[in-house]
């Protein structure tokens, strides 16, 4: 697929599809939009009128016209005061799907300007087009290729802004990898493979890369992670990236995923229906969008140092898993009765976070798909936001609005951490069923000392059922827009 920043518009531009957002003030056709409905001989308004087209948000109309322009379609926006960049994001999703089911391979994108800004608005529509078009084989049979495949993009009106449809590419090539990553199965993505991706980013894209080994882990006393790893056939990495910027970064940063590439559940194995198992696949979503985020920064090269950093490991059973009631010390001291071998994601990240602690950064963050108590508490769109700082949470918060991934901040309640005590060691690692996502974000916060923190539970988000404008079903590559977008954002 190819994008073109074009200086051409709606009027002069040909090809298979021109496509059209509307808002809803741009009702009745006025300027511009009447001279288009003269260009295509009134079809526009027969289509407004035929198909009783009131520009809502998620609308479209296709009609034939001719043959410079080939077919003409129209996509609501919705009134133009409310008019997000994740509108732009959707809608031009929208448009995508339509030429690809119209059988065109050129498609001429004519939408308004967001906020005065034609970059972040030729960045967002680029990303909606490239997401939407996204598609997964790599575990189908049928390699048919479409006899027409959508393959120019032309964005009108906005030559000039080349530098916004590069970003975009190395958004979505993180966003993409990050898909692939959560949907490829349990025997495909290992603790080992997602080093080796890590070690591909770092050789494509200039990032140095360092994995610990069991034997590292042990030396640094990572306790509680190698808890985790232990009934695993498959060994243990700690993965650690790091991109270096060419002059003196403005800021340091970390992110840390969380990397479980299956998690059985452990002695307390997931059982019966609702348990999930079988997707228990998604649970390196954190870890696949912190990879993710890496290879898009590894490119875009933002004066920011960052580190990203997973603890990856498989929950298992087997004669050498850890036993519900074992105690386990973490790296920096602190012991874990393990009252749930389930509640296994905090136990790695706890060691994750004491490492990415003492690295110096400025602010850190891990995404984790860690309770079900976070579905419950947010549904499957959004994400939990955990963070006792309010500035890097307000960050965050504004980061996800630009970036059209949804969360929402949730309470620390240290009250709730009594629900953690242990009689025998300095706490359990799972609380009582009611706040769940809360008890273990306070958990995690036992391990971060001197950093400025935020931790997103990602549990909801990162894989769909539905097909959601330029998510298709399955994995979402949830959170690195997010993460890209703070990191720029802090630049
Ligand atoms: N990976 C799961 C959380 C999860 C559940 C992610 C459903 C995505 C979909 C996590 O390791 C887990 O098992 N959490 C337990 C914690 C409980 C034992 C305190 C949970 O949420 O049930
Ligand atoms: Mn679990
Ligand atoms: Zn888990």
């Amino acid at each position: 697929m190819k994008f073109v920043a074009s200086d051409k518009s709606c009027l002069t531009w040909s090809g298979d599809c021109l496509v059209v957002g509307l808002s809803e003030e741009s009702l009745p056709l006025t300027g511009l939009l009447s001279e288009l409905n003269e260009r295509v001989s009134g079809l526009l308004q027969e289509l407004i009128d035929e198909t009783d087209f009131k520009a809502k948000a998620g609308s479209s109309a296709v009609i034939r016209v001719g043959n410079d322009v080939r077919k003409l379609a129209i996509v609501g926006l919705g009134a133009s005061e409310d008019l997000k960049l994740e509108s732009l994001r959707r809608a031009a999703a929208a448009a995508a799907k339509l030429a690809k089911r119209e059988k065109c391979a050129s498609l001429g994108i004519s939408f308004p300007i967001w906020n005065n800004s034609p970059e972040r608005t030729t960045q967002t529509i680029a990303e909606g087009v490239t997401l939407a078009m996204h598609e997964d084989k790599r575990f189908k049979s049928d390699t048919d290729a479409p006899k027409v495949v959508l393959s120019d993009i032309s964005l009108l009106d906005l030559v000039g802004y080349e530098a916004a449809l590069e970003t975009a590419a190395h958004v979505c090539d993180g966003v993409i990898l990050a898909r692939e990553l959560v949907a490829a199965p349990p025997n495909v993505v290992t603790p080992t493979s997602m080093a080796e991706t890590a070690a591909d980013i770092a050789k494509e894209h200039g990032l140095t890369l360092k994995v610990l080994e069991q034997a590292e882990c042990e030396e640094l006393g990572m306790g509680a992670y190698l808890g985790v790893a232990m009934a695993s056939e498959m060994p243990p990495k700690f993965i650690h990236l790091t991109y270096t910027p060419e002059g003196t970064p403005k800021r340091k940063l970390a992110l840390i995923g969380k990397g479980l590439t299956f998690d059985s559940g452990g002695l307390n194995i997931k059982a019966g229906a609702g348990s999930m198992i079988e997707l228990m696949k998604m649970d390196m979503g954190g870890a696949a969008a912190v990879l993710g985020a890496a290879k898009a920064i590894a490119q875009i090269k933002p004066d920011v140092e960052v580190h990203f950093i997973s603890a990856a490991t498989e929950n298992m059973i087997s004669g050498h898993a850890m036993h519900p009631g074992d105690i386990l010390t973490a790296s920096n001291g602190k012991t874990i009765e393990v009252n749930n071998t389930d509640a296994e994601g905090r136990l790695t990240l706890a060691d994750a976070l004491v490492y990415a602690d003492k690295l110096g950064v400025d602010a850190m963050v891990d995404l984790a798909t860690l309770t079900g108590a976070c579905i419950v508490a947010l549904g499957n769109d959004l994400a939990g936001l955990f963070s006792p700082d309010d500035e890097l949470a307000g960050a965050l918060a504004n980061a996800s609005e630009e970036a059209g991934e949804k969360l929402w901040r949730m309470p620390m309640e240290e009250k709730y951490f009594d629900g953690l005590k242990s009689i025998v060691a300095d706490m359990k690692n799972t609380g009582p069923r009611p706040g769940g996502s809360i008890t273990a974000a306070l958990f995690l916060k036992q391990f971060v000392k001197d950093t400025a923190w935020a931790h997103l539970d990602i549990a909801g988000p990162v894989w769909s059922e539905k097909d959601n404008a330029y998510n298709n079903p399955g994995a979402t590559g949830y959170g690195v827009r997010t993460l890209v977008q703070w990191i720029l954002e802090s630049n």
